[in-house]
């Protein structure tokens, strides 16, 4: 390749083509759903101030202790490209006053986020979430909607996407005191099993040695204590109802005692829908509760809960497992130069009736002309010559057979609709 030609920087990347059809797919279901358990969507910056994140994850986080792709500003403020969105909304949250006394906030967000991580299969340094946040209770039933309305999605597809559900409860800030320093204990006794990295974690963020990958770690952490045997009453009846409240809701799940979360705003409800797809156990959606960090940022204590869906995930994995139609194409193809006005006509009128066409301007002949119907992966070319004009019809050629039939000119949009392209191309058979 020369090597002049730019290329993207590392972790970034480029989507298009038919993956984009994947895409569309995704959004379309998801802002349905949204609508239906009424979410508000909010357009959140891509650029915040360091400080949301800070103070928001926690200094130890791994998202803010070294995958921030952070920079000083020219007035030497210091911004992030947001790496994620439940602060974000939060910060948005308080800075608008939305809070109102019995009302519960629902909002979601759709877009870039940016971590500094070691790009592998699924891992990238620009991903996109589609992430919901519900601001205003601290009901259980609360917990088990926001986690029924991610389990929606991944059903919308009518695929079985091979993905589990996984659920915890990780306690308040008072039964996890009492479980950390139990926890550090067990891990301290076993630091000569554990790797580098989650040696460090001891004192720093004990919990994380959890989600280390590391086969020995792994192994170790399997008889490390849980937290469930330290739950407060409290914990433990949330905990209880939200469980029972998924069964009502009809949501299957598993409860992964092992299962914490990275960063230091969450507490009681922690889930992940995780999957096998990328050779390794990798989360496709992730979430819980955060009760302190409206608090945290300034604002008044309100309890929230939400979660994100990694969509370059889910598309992945949804690519691996149906075909998805794309829409169909047609292109108005003309004998002669003095038959393109007849022809812009017909594609003017294709388009304006939503039905998606293309022609040639280049006046070139009729062979070069279905060669470029096939460059432009039409599936049918419609044909109009002097036999055509005379005789006021179109004829309509099926480009991977070559039959060919008339349709009349006079209700041709009509003809295209309900017998070439009804039935839905744009959804999952
Ligand atoms: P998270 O677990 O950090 O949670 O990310 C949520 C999802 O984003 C993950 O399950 C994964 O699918 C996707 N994701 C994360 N990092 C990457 C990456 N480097 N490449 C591709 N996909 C990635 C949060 O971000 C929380 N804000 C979720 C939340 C909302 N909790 C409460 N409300």
């Amino acid at each position: 390749m020369n090597k002049h030609v730019y290329r993207k920087i590392k972790g970034f990347r480029d989507i298009f083509g038919d993956e984009i059809y994947y895409w569309h797919i995704v959004e379309d279901n998801f802002k349905e759903i949204f609508n239906v358990y009424g979410y508000e969507e909010v357009k959140l910056p891509i650029l915040e101030r360091l400080e949301v994140f800070r103070k928001g994850l926690g200094d130890t986080s791994d998202i803010v202790d070294k995958e921030m792709f952070s920079f000083i500003d020219r007035d030497s403020q210091p911004v992030v490209l947001r790496p994620e969105g439940t602060a974000s909304v939060v910060r948005f949250y308080i800075e608008n006053n939305i809070f109102q006394e019995n009302k519960i906030d629902r909002f979601y967000y759709y877009g870039p986020m940016f971590r500094r991580e070691n790009p592998q299969k699924g891992r990238f340094r620009q991903f996109y979430q589609v992430g919901v946040e519900a601001l205003g209770s601290a009901s259980p039933i609360l917990d088990s909607e926001v986690i029924k309305l991610s389990s929606e999605i991944f059903k919308s597809f009518n695929v079985n996407l091979n993905i589990q559900l996984e659920i915890n409860s990780i306690g308040c800030q008072t039964c996890r005191q009492s479980y950390v320093s139990v926890l550090l204990e067990y891990l301290k006794s076993k630091s000569v099993h554990l790797c580098d990295n989650c040696n460090k974690k001891i004192d720093s963020n004990p919990l994380r040695v959890f989600d280390c990958k590391n086969e020995l770690c792994k192994l170790t952490m399997q008889s490390a204590p849980e937290i469930s045997s330290f739950l407060c009453k409290d914990c433990k009846n949330h905990f209880l109802e939200v469980k029972e409240n998924l069964n009502k809701f009809n949501v299957e799940f598993v409860v992964n005692p092992k299962l914490v979360r990275g960063l230091d705003y969450y507490m009681r409800t922690a889930f992940e829908i995780v999957t096998d797809y990328f050779g390794a156990t990798l989360a496709v959606g992730a979430g819980g509760r955060y009760d302190g960090l409206v608090k945290n940022l300034g604002g008044p204590d309100i309890p929230g809960i939400g979660f994100a869906i990694g969509v370059d995930r889910l598309v992945a994995v949804l690519k691996e497992l149906k075909d998805v139609g794309k829409d169909i194409r047609f292109f108005v193809v003309y004998q002669n130069n003095s038959l393109m006005d007849f022809a812009i006509r017909l594609l003017n009128e294709l388009r304006e009736n939503h039905i998606k066409a293309f022609a040639d301007y280049t006046g070139k002949g009729l062979k070069s002309q279905l060669r470029m119907a096939n460059k432009y992966l039409a599936d049918y070319a419609l044909i109009l010559g002097e036999e055509e004009l005379n005789g006021n019809y179109i004829t309509i050629k099926n480009m991977k057979d070559g039959q060919q039939k008339r349709l009349n000119r006079n209700d041709i949009v009509v003809a295209i609709k309900s017998k070439f392209i009804d039935g839905g191309v744009k959804c999952f058979q």
